[in-house]
């Protein structure tokens, strides 16, 4: 069996399985048993009407309006409650169909409902497609702290079908694109290579994109059985990160997970460059395909104060010192400590500058 046609993960927790399908509904219509229940994103449940009918006249379901609203700790009680109240019981499963949001929710009460219950997942997007459907993480907000509740709690299966694609917005695609660029970026050379010179054809084809996806994951899933827990080396995926939440938070989501973190990884090697770990060739190299990616998307109107702001609530800083990851080259990144002191605040003027010059 070749990766794209699927692969095992290894867990702590258990070993889990993803599956490269041509037709979603089928490939979860064979394997749900009755009570199990579907959370299905609204959005999707209107794209996929027909094609979902089989399975939502068959199963349990509640629609969930896929937005950080809804990924609130406070919103999660009225679904426990219809579920509790729909019969779903210890031997049920949960079946999430959609993006990161629903992904998020589902895990998430997966892993409290009843101390855990099963779970299943049919990726929407292609962050979730090439990225969030492994690495166990489930994540909810807590009022203004975005994403600080969860758990490490992976579903039992996971059925990609890239079909689903075709129906997402340019700038989904384009923040599923970043994260995937982000893999290959920490991978190696090689990687980069493979996604700056297939980038293009990754936006129409979707063989390509089939491809890049496989090969994103295999990235992941190499760290993630390493390190499930994040304490180590799974951290260089970060890259692009802190610098990327901030960004995402302060344009109110304006700028998409993805996109910010593409404009993350090229703050990142500025700074790289700045203090002599990578020279500006390179740089500019990985700079040519994450502009291609962020297109005309802008983030400098937030300022350098409302960013240092942003990343002094960043989870993993402290003071006026920020933890980064920044890079010695492809496939050389490495988690330090940023000083924000006037040579530092010196720098990102002199980013934001430039990027306000561009348009961005
Ligand atoms: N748990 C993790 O490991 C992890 C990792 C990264 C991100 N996340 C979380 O994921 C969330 C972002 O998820 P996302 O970017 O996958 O998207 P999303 O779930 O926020 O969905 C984005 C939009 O696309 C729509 N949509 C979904 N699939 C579609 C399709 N096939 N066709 C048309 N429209 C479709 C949705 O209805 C929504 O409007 C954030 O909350 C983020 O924190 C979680
Ligand atoms: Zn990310």
């Amino acid at each position: 069996m070749s990766e794209q046609d699927g692969f095992s993960v290894k867990s702590l927790r258990r070993e889990y399985q993803v599956s490269f399908v041509d037709d979603f509904a089928g490939a979860l219509a064979s394997e749900l048993a009755p009570g199990d229940f579907l959370l299905v994103d609204r959005n999707l449940g209107q794209l996929y009407a027909s094609r979902l009918e089989p399975l939502l006249s068959a199963q349990p379901h509640l629609l969930i309006t896929a937005n950080e609203e809804q990924k609130e700790f406070s919103a999660l009680g009225k679904i426990i409650e219809q579920l509790i109240a729909q019969g779903v019981r210890k031997n049920h499963r949960l079946v999430a169909i959609g993006g990161g949001v629903t992904q998020d929710i589902t895990g998430f009460i997966s892993s409290v409902l009843y101390r855990g219950v099963e779970w299943l997942f049919a990726p929407s997007t292609l962050l979730a497609q090439a990225d969030s459907c492994i690495g166990s993480k489930t994540s909810v907000n807590f009022g203004p702290y975005k994403n600080q509740l969860g758990s490490f709690y992976p579903p039992a299966h996971i059925f990609i079908d890239p079909g689903l694609l075709n129906t997402l917005s340019p700038l989904d695609m384009r923040s599923g694109m970043g994260e995937m660029i982000h893999y290959f970026l920490v991978s190696g050379r090689k990687d980069f290579e493979f996604i700056r010179d297939t980038y293009p054809d990754c936006l129409q084809d979707r063989q390509a994109l089939k491809a890049a996806i496989a090969r994103s994951l295999a990235i992941k899933r190499e760290m993630i059985q390493r390190d499930e827990f994040d304490q180590g080396p799974r951290q260089v995926f970060n890259y692009g990160h802190s610098f990327g939440h901030a960004i995402e938070t302060l344009t109110d989501y304006a700028v998409p997970h993805g996109v910010a973190v593409s404009f993350g990884m090229d703050l990142a090697n500025f700074l790289s460059t700045r203090l002599g770990y990578i020279d500006q060739d390179l740089r500019q190299e990985i700079r040519s395909l994450l502009a291609m990616n962020w297109g005309d998307a802008s983030f400098s109107q937030v300022g350098v104060e409302g960013l240092i702001a942003a990343l002094g609530k960043d989870k993993k800083n402290e003071g006026s010192q920020i933890k980064v990851i920044l890079t010695k080259g492809l496939g050389r990144m490495f988690k330090t400590t940023l000083e924000v002191d006037a040579r530092c605040r010196g720098w990102l003027e002199e980013y934001f500058a430039d990027a306000a010059a561009q348009g961005n």
